[in-house]
């Protein structure tokens, strides 16, 4: 695990966004992995800007996104979809039939989550999978448990949970479940990005880099994936010592 400290949220977008235009500079179909959540905000804003630039197309990018609420219908301004749409493929030129989302609004969810590692693996699996990292240590919405899950599931989602996201919300309408990709699809990835800023991240980030592997953290699980880079800025790296920032860099 390499773990890379910036002194700002631009920088980190900066250095993520880059990765990501190098890759599709150099392979144009690649398959990438996207997560929601206000840690990739600025890297998608980085990566529109390369795109209105004219420094790269994202027409032939192939999307698969972590993971999606349960009885939200596409439109819903609150669904993942929605949150991608607005930040990211809307604003570029990402095809809508290379955009893979978990259906959240499926009758039977188990068909839809099997339906999902299909479409994964049939698109020759993930390149680069972004992640962020939830105040519990969840990646995804694998939230802490009592094993970690292979393929795509549905998942009820943890208090922590609901209250960091609660305040997307109206009037607490927060879903209580979600479908999302699982800890083997999240590992099967090539590369690993990881962006974790702010203080509320700190224990998290201990967790994931110094704790033991255990899915009562499910983020530590990364430790045992042989390409992933953590990019942190202060406040999240604050409970790492300074020679686990040199010793991994
Ligand atoms: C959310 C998402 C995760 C995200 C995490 C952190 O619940 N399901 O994919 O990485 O929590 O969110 P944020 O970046 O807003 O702190």
């Amino acid at each position: 695990m390499q773990l890379k400290l910036f002194e700002s949220e631009a920088a980190i977008a900066a250095a993520v966004s880059g990765i990501l235009i190098r890759q599709v500079q150099t392979k144009p179909a690649s398959v990438l992995g996207f997560a929601t959540g206000s840690s990739p905000v600025k890297t998608y804003d980085a990566m529109v800007q390369a795109y209105q630039n004219g420094l790269v197309s994202f027409r032939d990018v192939v999307t698969f996104n972590l993971d999606e609420y349960c009885g939200l219908s596409k439109t819903d301004e609150t669904s993942y979809y929605a949150f991608m749409q607005s930040h990211l493929f809307g604003r570029a030129d990402f095809q809508q039939k290379n955009i893979h989302f978990l259906d959240g609004n499926a009758v039977h969810a188990e068909a839809a989550c099997a339906a999902y590692r299909c479409e994964i693996a049939a698109a020759g699996g993930i390149d680069i999978q972004l992640l962020g990292i939830g105040t519990n240590g969840h990646i995804g919405f694998n939230e802490p448990s009592d094993s970690f899950s292979d393929g795509p599931f549905q998942v009820h989602l943890a208090q922590s949970t609901k209250n960091a996201n609660g305040k997307y919300f109206k009037d607490g309408a927060m879903p209580d479940t979600a479908l999302t990709m699982g800890i083997g699809d999240i590992l099967r990835a090539r590369k690993l990005l990881l962006i974790a800023t702010g203080e509320s991240k700190a224990k998290a980030i201990r967790a994931m880099v110094k704790g033991e592997v255990t899915p009562l953290c499910p983020a530590s699980v990364l430790q045992t994936h042989s390409d992933v880079t953590v990019f942190l800025d202060a406040q999240s790296a604050s409970l790492l010592a300074e020679e686990d920032l040199w010793q991994r860099n």
